[in-house]
């Protein structure tokens, strides 16, 4: 009778952390997924954004046969990001971006105005290097991040790489969760060794009635917890989640990072991604573990 209730209370604390908030988009990949399954409307992103201009996402995601995220369970998989001399976006014809290489997904149903945006939500997503496509930390890489509608800020952004703006022989090879970009003193709300062959596990509760976020970070399998308090940020103008990698070209005094900067052809890059998720926190849920 007390081993029955021990156990009943055992599964009681374990409930109260799982992943039981309800979701405001599920952007984790079915097995059975192949690179394809991204080109079609069924994908858990949009098919037409951000990538290079004459690629599909079938040419641009690998499905990396490694063990799952955090959250992945055994219905999910993890996708790989890749990026090569063809990530340059065009917005338009007319805008060329060659002075980056993108390929960053956005959630199905976030299109900029959503509920995504609003309110309190929890962003979850876990993230991996990929040791036969490394990076090139001489550059800046934009990893994970939100765009307001009117693209003129992002609100929050995961970088890694040389980033501009850091005091010089700052390491490059962390992962740098970067507070509004318009600020007046950008400020580095987390950091993180990017240590390779390890889930980099982050969830960041974003109360945009209260323009603050919270971290949450943990590797592989143990459990999310907190890494910072209740930041004040500003959240404002809604927008898009991006998860992928905008690398940046290299150079000094650049006016325009867009069509600026030096690339170095040749490139074979990824970044790996999985349990990519946001869940309903207005009553202070968060999912700490599976
Ligand atoms: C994935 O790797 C495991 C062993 O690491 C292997 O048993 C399995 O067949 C592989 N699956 C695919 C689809 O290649
Ligand atoms: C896309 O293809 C067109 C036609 O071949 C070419 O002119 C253009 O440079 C290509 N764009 C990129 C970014 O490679
Ligand atoms: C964006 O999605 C919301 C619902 O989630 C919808 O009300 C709105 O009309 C959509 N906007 C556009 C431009 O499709
Ligand atoms: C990394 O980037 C720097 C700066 O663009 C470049 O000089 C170097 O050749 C690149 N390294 C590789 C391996 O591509
Ligand atoms: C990384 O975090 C540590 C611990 O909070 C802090 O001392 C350090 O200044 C941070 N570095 C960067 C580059 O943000
Ligand atoms: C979000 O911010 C609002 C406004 O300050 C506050 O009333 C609410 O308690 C916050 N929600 C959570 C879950 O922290
Ligand atoms: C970049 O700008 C700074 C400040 O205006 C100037 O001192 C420096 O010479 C410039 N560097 C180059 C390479 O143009």
């Amino acid at each position: 009778m007390q081993f029955l209730s021990f156990l009943s209370l055992l599964a009681l604390a374990t409930a109260t952390s799982a992943q039981k908030c309800q979701l405001q988009f599920d952007g984790r990949v079915p097995v059975g997924s192949t690179p394809a399954s991204f080109d079609v409307n069924t994908s858990p992103f949009g098919t037409k954004n951000v990538f290079g201009q004459n690629l599909t996402w079938s040419k641009i995601i690998v499905l990396p046969n490694i063990t799952r995220s955090l959250f992945d369970g055994t219905a999910n998989i993890p996708l790989e990001v890749t990026l090569s001399d063809a990530s340059i976006f065009a917005p338009s014809a007319t805008n060329i971006q060659t002075g980056f290489r993108r390929a960053e997904l956005n959630p199905a149903s976030n299109n900029g105005t959503d509920p995504s945006t609003l309110g309190v939500k929890t962003l979850h997503f876990s993230v991996r290097k990929d040791n036969a496509r490394p990076l090139n930390i001489s550059h800046e890489y934009q990893l994970v991040f939100l765009e307001d509608a009117k693209f003129t800020t992002n609100q929050f952004v995961l970088k890694t790489g040389t980033i501009a703006g850091q005091p010089a022989g700052q390491n490059p090879d962390l992962l740098v969760l970067q507070g509004n970009v318009n600020a007046p003193v950008i400020e580095n709300l987390f950091n993180v060794s990017f240590t390779a062959n390890v889930w980099h596990n982050f969830a960041l509760t974003l109360n945009f009635t209260a323009n603050t976020v919270q971290t949450f970070y943990s590797q592989n399998a143990a459990a999310l917890a907190s890494v910072t308090g209740v930041v004040s940020n500003d959240l404002s103008g809604q927008g898009q989640f991006h998860f992928g990698a905008l690398k940046k070209g290299t150079g000094v005094n650049l006016t325009d990072v867009t069509k600026q900067g030096f690339q170095e052809s040749g490139i074979n890059e990824g970044v790996i991604y999985g349990g990519i998720f946001e869940e309903i926190s207005t009553c202070g849920c968060v999912s700490l573990c599976p």
